[in-house]
């Protein structure tokens, strides 16, 4: 099962390669990834982006590309959710149990378990990306890495705009 879930990661990293060199915008890089990340990887239910809003006084995280269920967060301030806490923290947050972090703001029923990456654009929070996932601990250190990935791609792009 491992080796299976091993398999899968890598596949999902070299299909992301791909479309990082064939995305010609950030936006396309940022849709693509959603797309590819809830398509290939089974337990990935819910995959988005927030953005930092820019000039907002206090500072909020705004939905951007996504795929999955429509979701009532659609702008997140930074003291509130798993998502307000790893921009702030600029750390990575796995949830394996939603139910047990009273951080969590709930988008759909069915999620049990969470993982938010901070995307980072000269050395600062720029964005995050947020997984939900339908499983109870989802994401394990091979989901991690694949994730950070992602959000490194992203925010090394984001630099170059
Ligand atoms: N669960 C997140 C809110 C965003 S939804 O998962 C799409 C949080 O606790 O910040």
């Amino acid at each position: 099962m491992a080796e299976l879930k091993a398999t899968k990661t890598e596949e999902a990293r070299r299909a992301i390669e791909r479309l990082n060199a064939n995305a010609r915008t950030t936006d396309q890089l940022m849709e693509g990834i959603c797309q590819l990340l809830n398509e290939h990887m089974l337990k990935y239910n819910w995959v988005g982006f927030y953005m930092l809003e820019e000039g907002a006084n206090p500072p909020a995280l705004l939905l951007g590309r996504y795929q999955g269920a429509m979701t009532p967060h659609t702008r997140i301030f930074l003291n509130q959710g798993i998502c307000g806490a790893a921009a702030s923290s600029g750390k990575t947050i796995v949830v394996d149990d939603v139910k047990k972090d009273s951080r969590y703001l709930a988008c759909s029923l069915e999620t049990k378990s969470e993982i938010v990456v901070p995307v980072f654009v000269h050395g600062k929070v720029a964005g995050e990306l947020d997984i939900d996932s339908h499983f109870a601990a989802a994401f394990g250190e091979e989901d991690r890495k694949l994730v950070e990935h992602c959000a490194q791609l992203v925010g090394k792009r984001m630099e170059k705009d």
